[in-house]
């Protein structure tokens, strides 16, 4: 049933593309201009009456909701929160009928994520689930649904579910760009061109898994981990950080670069593991800086950057490359090694991967 992996995580890891191609099938059109998301069936007016939009969910669905908000503010220019699910639900929110409430949850069953989708509809939130199980509680509770195809995830640490959520993410966010004309043709153009071509991208990354590996015996005895990361690239650097806590047991933490010397600073000695994330051109320049700061504390800097960016190589001790992509579809891709990371770091120490002590895949109750 593992299919001749040793664990389902890893299993899952490599059924990305499938998921990823399985996510995306029949929701681009065939000229790549439009996004068609037959389940929503939406119109302009059904956007145009929506003031702002609110993403809960949990866990790694939460981090793909922040890199939802990105999406969709760069693309749809409507303003998102995301909330915890389990911060939403207690908080008295300011959620009412102009509100398009978002939740995302793999199995469609975190009591959490439930409560906080009842307590938006409550207060007349029009709802959206973004699930990968069809039936489930989240599906059934939500006014519309769409389905990430990822497939049945075994393993507690989630992949599959995170990087089709994301997929499933950036089509709606072209979605809502497409229907209130904030989003220009062109751009459209491509970025739904590009991800016809992930699934293939995604493929490519295995090539270059023996270094990973190398990457995780060396650093695997480490206590402590650094993920920096700036705009999309800081919410993948969470999810890393997440992975790596939750199967390795290694304490990570994520930072946004320019928190650096707001604290984290003070932590960072020698030979201290800094992956840091560069995928995204806009704020590279940032980022080199806080490399640098980390360098001049004598951390061990594992650059991951796009194919080709020889720029990077100066800058850090190691590089992790995935292949060139536009900035919305590389995180999609740039989550790849950090998951392999964690999964060779959990199998240095000998950790029960697909079962980490403590946890459960689904957590149903509070
Ligand atoms: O089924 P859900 O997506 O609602 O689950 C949410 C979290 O419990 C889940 O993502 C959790 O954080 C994973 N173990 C992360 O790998």
């Amino acid at each position: 049933e593992k299919g001749g992996f040793e664990h389902f995580m890893l299993k899952e890891i490599y059924e990305q593309p499938k998921a990823i191609r399985d996510t995306l099938t029949g929701r681009i059109s065939k000229d790549n201009k439009e996004v068609i998301y037959e389940e929503l069936g939406w119109e302009p007016a059904d956007v145009a009456s929506i003031d702002r939009i609110l993403i809960t969910a949990c866990g790694t669905a939460y981090h793909a909701g922040l890199v939802a908000k990105y999406y969709i503010e760069q693309l749809a220019r409507i303003p998102v929160e995301v909330d915890i699910a389990s911060e939403y639900r207690y908080r008295n929110p300011l959620t009412d009928k102009n509100t398009l409430a978002i939740v995302i949850s793999q199995s469609g069953e975190t009591s959490d994520t439930l409560a906080a989708l009842k307590e938006a509809k409550r207060l007349g939130a029009r709802s959206l689930a973004v699930t990968n199980v069809v039936g489930s509680s989240i599906s059934r509770e939500a006014d519309q649904v769409i389905y990430t195809w990822a497939g049945p995830e075994i393993a507690v640490a989630s992949t599959k579910a995170y990087t089709t959520q994301l997929v499933a993410l950036l089509l709606l966010a072209v979605y809502l760009g497409q229907l209130n004309g904030k989003l220009d043709a062109s751009l459209r153009e491509q970025i739904l061109t590009d991800l016809h071509e992930l699934p293939n991208l995604c493929n490519e990354i295995f090539e270059s898994v023996d270094d990973i590996k190398a990457f995780a015996r060396n650093y695997g005895f480490r206590e402590d981990a650094f993920f920096l990361g700036r705009s999309i690239d800081y919410a993948v650097a969470m999810e890393g950080s997440l992975k790596l806590k939750e199967i390795s047991y290694i304490h990570a933490e994520a930072y946004a670069g320019g928190e650096l010397k707001h604290g984290t600073l003070a932590l960072i000695e020698e030979g201290v593991p800094v992956i840091a994330l560069a995928t995204q051109d806009d704020v590279r320049e940032k980022m080199m800086s806080n490399v640098k700061e980390v360098k001049a504390r004598d951390a061990v800097v594992i650059g991951l950057g796009l194919a080709g960016d020889t720029e990077l190589e100066k800058y850090v001790d190691h590089t992790i490359f995935v292949p060139r992509a536009d900035k919305y579809a590389a995180p999609i891709l740039a989550v790849v090694p950090l998951q392999l990371l964690a999964y060779y770091a959990a199998i240095t120490r000998g950790a029960d991967v697909d079962k980490p002590r403590n946890l459960a895949k689904s957590v149903t109750v509070e």
